[in-house]
């Protein structure tokens, strides 16, 4: 039977660092809050067990959470990442094996790097494997420290670092795999005898080395992805890596991407083959569009926003819980909010679902074919028939529906009467004979 292995995931401090009100981990990265990124990828590694470590705002947390089927622990205080460890006591003769402690401020690490690190771990028969890195700027890291033969001696935190040991520049990502007893034979031992008074999870190896346990470090291939998020400038730094895979994902599988840099699409966004999106384009988490659409510049899709194939929406155009029917098009200044459009509709530039009356929000229906005059309001709910028109700057006013073939015009919108223009061109026609 293959070895087990348990996912421990420390998320409870607070995070002083990033100056909010919101705990760390809730921060938002492309869609997704920092620590739904580690258990996504710790649930791609098919772990027998997840166990995340709360305390800070814990409730919060844990209600944002609650589908994922992840053991819960609280840290009462968070007295440090080894303390954090230690809470987890009540779960610890349950486990054997393996046990993989990630931090629920580092979101960028690969599955497939922490599968290399497993690997390598039992490869070795070590008690411990570090996942490290070397970087550029070590500022604030914990430091590798080796001996003459290159062995793992130590982590030093760069607080308590020495000078020398601070031009060290293979730092700790925090990220570590042990075996299941060694770590919890020996996690008691830590003290806090450090600058913080905290309880130091990396102080474990040379307590492990001290007992003669093998304890071994890889360093990872791209130090990009152990970038831990302390502040606003890292979360910033990791929005954009997220960002940046999010993208090239999607051009993989088809999609044009005319500026990447410019394109902001979360995580969770499905979009079809030989779809273009133009730059400044902002598509959030649940958005889908289908195949052949045009998407920007200037658009914005937020929840729920549907493009059907060949569908177009550009400049200036908001959807939200709106659908836009196979190759309907609102190409300029709209906001299109609860509203199902057919197939084949042009959306007028201008136009705005008035889907709000400062109480609820209601819903509109404009069927296939419908032509909306520019600068049309629809106030919801209501519904515009098939192949219906309104005219530019047509105020249709909410349950005054517009019938399959009708046309609209004016403020508030009445059906336009085809005798009465008749008169009136005639007349028209009198007055210039004159
Ligand atoms: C930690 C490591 C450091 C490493 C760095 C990588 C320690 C002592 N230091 O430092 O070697 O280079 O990460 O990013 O481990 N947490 C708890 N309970 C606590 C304290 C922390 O759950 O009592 C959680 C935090 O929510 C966070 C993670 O542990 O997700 C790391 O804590 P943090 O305070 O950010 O550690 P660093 O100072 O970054
Ligand atoms: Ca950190």
């Amino acid at each position: 039977m293959a070895k087990k292995l348990a996912i421990l995931v420390l998320a409870a401090g607070k995070g002083v660092r990033m100056k909010s009100d919101l705990p760390k981990v809730m921060h938002n990265a492309c869609g997704k809050p920092l620590l739904g990124w580690v258990l996504d990828t710790a649930e791609a590694l098919e772990p027998s067990r997840t166990i995340v470590v709360v305390g800070h705002d814990k409730k919060m947390v844990m209600s944002a959470f609650e589908q994922s089927r992840v053991t819960w622990v609280t840290q009462e205080e968070q007295l440090g990442t080894a303390h954090a460890v230690m809470s987890i006591a009540p779960e610890m003769k349950d486990i054997t094996g393996d046990v993989m402690v990630l931090f629920g401020d580092v979101p960028l690490v690969r599955e497939q790097t922490l599968r290399d690190l497993l690997k390598a771990h039992r490869a070795q028969r070590a008690a411990c494997t570090i996942l490290s890195a070397e970087v550029a700027d070590p500022d604030g890291y914990g430091r590798i420290v080796r001996n003459k033969d290159g062995k793992v001696r130590a982590i030093v935190e760069h607080r308590d670092a020495k000078p020398k040991q601070r031009d060290i520049r293979e730092i700790n990502s925090g990220i570590m795999v042990f075996q299941a007893r060694s770590l919890f034979e020996t996690i008691w031992k830590i003290k806090s005898h450090n600058e913080q008074g905290e309880f130091y999870l990396t102080d474990i190896v040379a307590l492990l080395i001290k007992k003669r346990r093998k304890v071994a470090a890889i360093v990872v291939g791209d130090e990009r992805e152990i970038v831990g998020v302390n502040s606003r400038v890292q979360l910033a730094e990791v929005n954009k890596a997220l960002r940046m895979r999010i993208l090239e994902r999607l051009m993989l599988s088809g999609v044009t991407i005319v500026d990447p840099e410019n394109t902001y699409i979360e995580a969770a966004v499905e979009i079809g083959r030989d779809t273009t999106i133009w730059p400044y384009t902002v598509i959030e988490s649940g958005a889908v569009v289908g195949k052949d659409c045009e998407v920007g510049p200037f658009a914005h899709l937020r929840v729920g926003a549907v493009m059907e194939d060949g569908a177009e929406v550009g400049n200036f155009t908001e959807m939200k819980k709106a659908r836009l029917g196979r190759e309907s098009k609102a190409k300029h200044l709209s906001y299109l909010g609860d509203v199902n459009i057919g197939a084949g509709v042009n959306i007028g530039a201008g136009t705005i679902v008035a889907n709000y009356d400062g109480k609820n929000k209601f819903v509109t229906e404009i069927e296939d074919g419908a032509f909306v005059g520019s600068g049309s309001v629809l106030v919801a709910p209501v519904r515009i028939g098939k192949g219906a028109t309104t005219g530019a700057g047509a105020v249709v006013t909410r349950d005054h529906d517009v019938p399959d073939g009708g046309v609209v015009v004016g403020i508030p919108a009445k059906p336009l009467k085809k005798k009465a223009t008749a008169r009136k061109q005639k007349s028209k026609k009198k007055k210039n004979k004159r």
